[in-house]
Parts: C-alpha cells; sequence; structure tokens
C-alpha cells in the first residue's frame, strides 16, 4: 500500500461504524484518533483496544471544530487514513424541520467533514499518500419521503467527495465513498429522539401522510435481519488497507435495491417507484 505512516483519524469512534472501524484499523497496527462528544464511551473502547486515542470534539460547534483541526494540523505525524463517519439524522416533511435543525446537521454531517478534510490534505498532499473515506448513504443518491434535508446533506457528501477525488488524485491520495443502506446502529434512536414527536407537532394534514409511509416502510423492515455496524467498518477497512480501492462501495439493507432502482429507472419511472414503495402514489387528501 502507499501510506508511509500509520495515522488514522476516525470521526464518530464512540459508537456504531466509527467504533467498529476504529477497532479494526487499530487491530491493523494503525494509531487511531477517535473523535465524538462521548468521552466516557471513547475512554472505555481505548481502555479495551490498544491504539486507540480519544479526542472530544463537537463537530456542531465551529469553535471546538476549530481547536480540533487546529490539534490535527499540528500532529507530528500526518493522517494518512481519514474516516469521516460522525453524522446523524433528523426526520420529517419539510414544513416540520426547523431551519435551525438542518443548518446544525449540515454543520456536522457537511461542514465539519470539509473542515477536517482540510485539515488533513496538507499532511497527504506533503506524502504524496493517504486515503479519505466519506460515509455517505444510499440517501446521497436518492430521497425517502420526511427524509429530505438528511438526504441533502448526503447529496452534498457525495458531490466534494467525487470533485475531492479528482482533484487529489494527481497526489496520490485516494477518496472513497461509502454509501451504507439500513445498518442496525445507534443511528435511529439518535434520529428519532433528534426528531421528537412528529405527530404531536405537525399539521393534522400530514398524519395520513406519516401514518401511510410509516406502515408502508414499517412492513418492509418485517421478517429481515438489519446488518450490523462491522459489515461497513470491514469496507472501509479493505478500502483503506488496499493498494486500489473502488471509488464507491455500498452494502446494508435494501441498498443494492434502492441503488439498483435509481440507477436503472429515469427520473419519472424512480419517483413512481419510491411512491409506490412508501404507499403515497394513490394518496389523495
Ligand atoms: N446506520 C445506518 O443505517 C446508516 C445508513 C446510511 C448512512 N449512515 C451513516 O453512517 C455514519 C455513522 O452512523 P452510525 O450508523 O454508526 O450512527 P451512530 O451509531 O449514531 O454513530 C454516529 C457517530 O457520530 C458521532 N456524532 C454525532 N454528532 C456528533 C457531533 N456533534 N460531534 C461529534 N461527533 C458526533 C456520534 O458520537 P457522539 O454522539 O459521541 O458525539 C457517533 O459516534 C453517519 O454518517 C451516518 O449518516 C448510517
Amino acid at each position: 500500500m502507499s501510506d508511509t505512516k500509520r495515522v488514522a483519524l476516525v470521526t464518530g469512534a464512540s459508537s456504531g461504524i466509527g467504533r467498529e472501524t476504529a477497532i479494526l484499523l487499530a487491530k491493523e497496527g494503525y494509531e487511531v484518533i477517535g473523535a465524538a462528544r462521548r468521552m466516557d464511551r471513547l475512554t472505555e473502547l481505548a481502555g479495551q483496544v490498544e491504539g486507540i486515542r480519544p479526542v472530544d470534539v463537537d463537530l456542531s460547534d465551529t469553535d471546538d471544530l476549530e481547536k480540533f483541526c487546529e490539534h490535527i494540523s499540528g500532529l507530528p505525524e500526518p493522517v494518512t487514513a481519514l474516516i469521516n463517519n460522525a453524522g446523524y439524522s433528523l426526520r420529517g416533511a419539510l414544513e416540520d424541520v426547523s431551519i435551525e435543525a438542518a443548518r446544525r446537521m449540515f454543520q456536522v454531517n457537511v461542514f465539519a467533514l470539509m473542515r477536517i478534510t482540510q485539515a488533513c490534505l496538507p499532511g497527504m498532499r506533503k506524502m504524496r499518500g493517504g486515503t479519505i473515506v466519506n460515509l455517505s448513504s444510499m440517501a446521497g443518491k436518492f430521497a425517502f419521503p420526511g427524509s429530505g434535508p438528511y438526504a441533502a446533506t448526503k447529496h452534498a457528501v457525495e458531490a466534494i467527495t467525487d470533485a475531492l477525488r479528482v482533484e487529489v488524485r494527481p497526489f496520490g491520495i485516494r477518496v472513497v465513498t461509502i454509501r451504507p443502506g439500513f445498518i442496525a446502529t445507534e443511528f435511529n434512536d439518535v434520529a428519532n429522539t433528534l426528531t421528537g414527536d412528529l405527530f404531536a407537532r405537525t399539521d393534522p394534514d400530514y398524519k395520513p401522510v406519516y401514518e401511510t409511509s410509516g406502515k408502508a416502510i414499517g412492513s418492509m423492515f418485517a421478517g429481515v435481519t438489519v446488518p450490523g455496524p462491522e459489515l461497513i467498518a470491514g469496507i472501509v477497512a479493505e478500502a483503506v488497507l488496499s493498494d486500489s480501492p473502488r471509488i464507491v462501495y455500498h452494502a446494508g439493507l435494501f441498498s443494492e435495491e434502492f441503488l439498483g432502482k435509481r440507477a436503472g429507472l429515469d427520473d419519472e419511472g424512480f419517483d413512481e417507484y419510491l411512491s409506490d414503495m412508501t404507499g403515497l402514489k394513490d394518496l389523495k387528501l
């Protein structure tokens, strides 16, 4: 592999995909900087797995993010594997998502990813190598109703990743997009907590929309097993360790089906497919 130094930075290492990725990379001999807000989780992880160094950062706080990036820029060894993983989702029809909450989500899912990447790139350019792995989502290629702002953050991640990949390829830096489908982590609980009680606050007009789509989406999960975060972490580690990683990977529940349809159908066809899948095609109110 082209990496000469072995420092990895994993954002969102306190749970889910980030935690499993930090563990795998540490076991591969990387010195892993694991960043998140919940230091208790990170400290516990560092106590269990040798080679993980916890760093406390709130990516929604621009001052904290700057301090963190100064720390990263000042490291004696450059980051050779950057895993931009931290992120979360909010749910709700557009009318039910506050601009302030959407802005905070963009700050974490998009602007922090950009800023941390900027902090790591000079070191990578200098050594003419390194790997950047950005966690997008299958929602980076289409949008479920009731999840537009989250999908918008992941569409932004896709665009930034695509441009960056070509910009820095001349320096030997590899840039990889990962598009998970549904994965069993704390992601769902976090989204529910941050979204709050949509039913209690929405206009009565929207209740049938939520009920219908909730029922249709819920029925998709009947009898299926949602894979755990190890699935995606394994792919991230594979991309980092490979001599020639693919530019895009996808895995996880329904990723094949939805991304396949999105790639195979035109805009009209996909709109019809998704309206049908979410039960909203024939709903008239
Ligand atoms: N699970 C899925 O179904 C799924 C599907 C597609 C894409 N993804 C993407 O995969 C990535 C990882 O998600 P996951 O499923 O592993 O979810 P998770 O278990 O909820 O982990 C999210 C991580 O992000 C960190 N984070 C959130 N807000 C932060 C903030 N303000 N500052 C610093 N860190 C913050 C959390 O740490 P703290 O709370 O400790 O700060 C946590 O470690 C996300 O980008 C997500 O969008 C997930």
